[in-house]
């Protein structure tokens, strides 16, 4: 199996709280990744360490085969993972195509080039007629994709998305679906946490479930959904129960 990343039981404790408990699973190169779990499960705080926002207690993270746990973010962001955070917080003050920019200058290109570039991505992401406008005055959905687009100037091999469709309108959020999509096919492998089970179940070649910090489900979204451990996580005992 050709394995992009590889997470081998890492832990991180905030206090008395074991928000990721021995997590273990891997991302194989190509595919999107759909990982599900309910509120506090611990699935943005197991973006943040393997994109090295905050560090593991313990176990492994390999990129590549390359271990980058305990890598400062921007190194893992230039050894080819990129993230969209789950609250979008664009540059105010910078336009669009600025804050695209950003992503570009990561990887240490010059500006006539990044430029460029940032603007390929904007009129890849349906953005182009904003490219001047300041971040701030985007909407929230636009805020998202330039989110997305920043990310894509990196020029990643592994994307990291953070709820990309939370708030987002039902047309929305299938415009996101088929940019995500279109991420894939341009050979970058996604890693996704979404609630909106449709975005979920229609994007994912293969989902992933976390509860309480540890991994509870790996399969492929129609049978994943349907494993009692899942259905328990979601909706309690009483549910599970009632519908044996
Ligand atoms: N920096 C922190 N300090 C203390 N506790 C934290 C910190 N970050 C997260 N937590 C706690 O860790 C647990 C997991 O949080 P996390 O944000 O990873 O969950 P999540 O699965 O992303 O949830 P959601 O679906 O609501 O975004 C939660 O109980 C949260 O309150
Ligand atoms: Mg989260």
């Amino acid at each position: 199996m050709d394995n992009l990343l590889e997470v081998k039981s890492i832990s991180k404790r905030f206090g008395g709280l074991q928000a990721v408990d021995r997590l273990s699973f891997a991302v194989r190169r190509g595919e999107i990744l759909g990982l599900l779990g309910p509120n506090g499960a611990g699935k943005t705080t197991a973006f943040n360490l393997i994109a090295g926002f905050i560090k593991a207690d313990e176990g492994e993270i390999l990129f590549g085969g390359k271990q980058i746990r305990g890598c400062e973010p921007y190194q893992i962001c230039a050894s080819g993972i990129a993230r969209t955070f789950q609250l979008s917080k664009p540059f105010g003050g910078l336009s669009a195509l600025e804050n695209v920019m950003v992503g570009g200058f990561a990887r240490g290109a010059g500006r006539a080039r990044v430029r460029d570039e940032a603007y390929a991505c904007l009129e890849f992401l349906g953005l182009a007629q904003r490219a001047d406008t300041d971040a701030n005055d985007l909407t929230a959905f636009d805020k998202r994709k330039l989110e997305l687009g920043r990310a894509l100037a990196t020029q990643p091999r592994l994307l990291l998305m953070d709820e990309v469709v939370a708030g987002a309108t039902p047309s929305e959020a299938g415009e996101m679906v088929e940019l995500v999509r279109k991420v894939r096919d341009r050979g970058i492998t996604v890693l996704i946490v979404e609630h909106v089970m449709k975005v979920i179940m229609g994007l994912s070649d293969r989902v992933i479930v976390m509860e309480q910090g540890r991994l509870i489900a790996d399969g492929v979204p129609a049978e994943v959904v349907k494993m009692p451990q899942v259905l328990k996580a979601y909706f309690g005992d009483g549910y599970v129960g009632a519908s044996a």
